[in-house]
């Protein structure tokens, strides 16, 4: 990925700190943020907060997107409903990387309530860092799970 990144992000409230916490995190590193997501505690749908973001992705300015919420889990499977969405969730920094290495995952999310062994804004770098494998394997696994969209 280019020195400069664009992502887009969005949460629920429960996970307003930690998406503060990102934002800060790659701003810190030059990168540019779009926040769509509550910047308060108030409670807010994170299928809202998915759709959000995951549209204003699929406009094309971004090179990934971050969703987060009480457990990441909810707004990532909202996230993979949407055609065109790769949305993982790791749970460290490994699976970080073999979300862009072997997924090309465009979506990470995370979740605000929990106690992650390796800090969810080294996982992001980690993915930042890491590229896509050329190999045929992984990108022929790619096009079919993309198939499915249309299954
Ligand atoms: C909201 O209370 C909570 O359900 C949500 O943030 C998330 O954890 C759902 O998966």
């Amino acid at each position: 990925m280019s020195n400069k990144l664009r992502i887009v992000m969005a949460n629920d409230h429960g996970a307003t700190e930690l998406t503060r916490e990102l934002k800060d995190y790659l701003e810190s590193k030059g990168h540019e943020v779009v926040w769509l997501g509550t910047q308060t505690n108030d409670s807010v749908d994170y299928p809202d907060q998915a759709e959000k973001a995951c549209r204003e992705f699929l406009k094309g300015s971004y090179d990934f997107g971050i969703l987060c919420c009480g457990t990441g889990i909810g707004i990532s499977i909202s996230a993979n409903k949407i055609h065109g969405i790769r949305c993982a969730l790791p749970q460290n920094c490994y699976a970080a990387q073999m979300a862009k290495e072997h997924n090309n995952a465009n979506f990470l999310a995370f979740g605000g309530r929990i106690d992650y062994p390796e800090s969810p804004t080294s996982m992001v770098q980690t993915f930042i860092d890491t590229a896509v494998s050329p190999e045929p394997r992984h990108r022929n696994r790619e096009a079919k799970m993309m198939a499915l969209e249309k299954a």
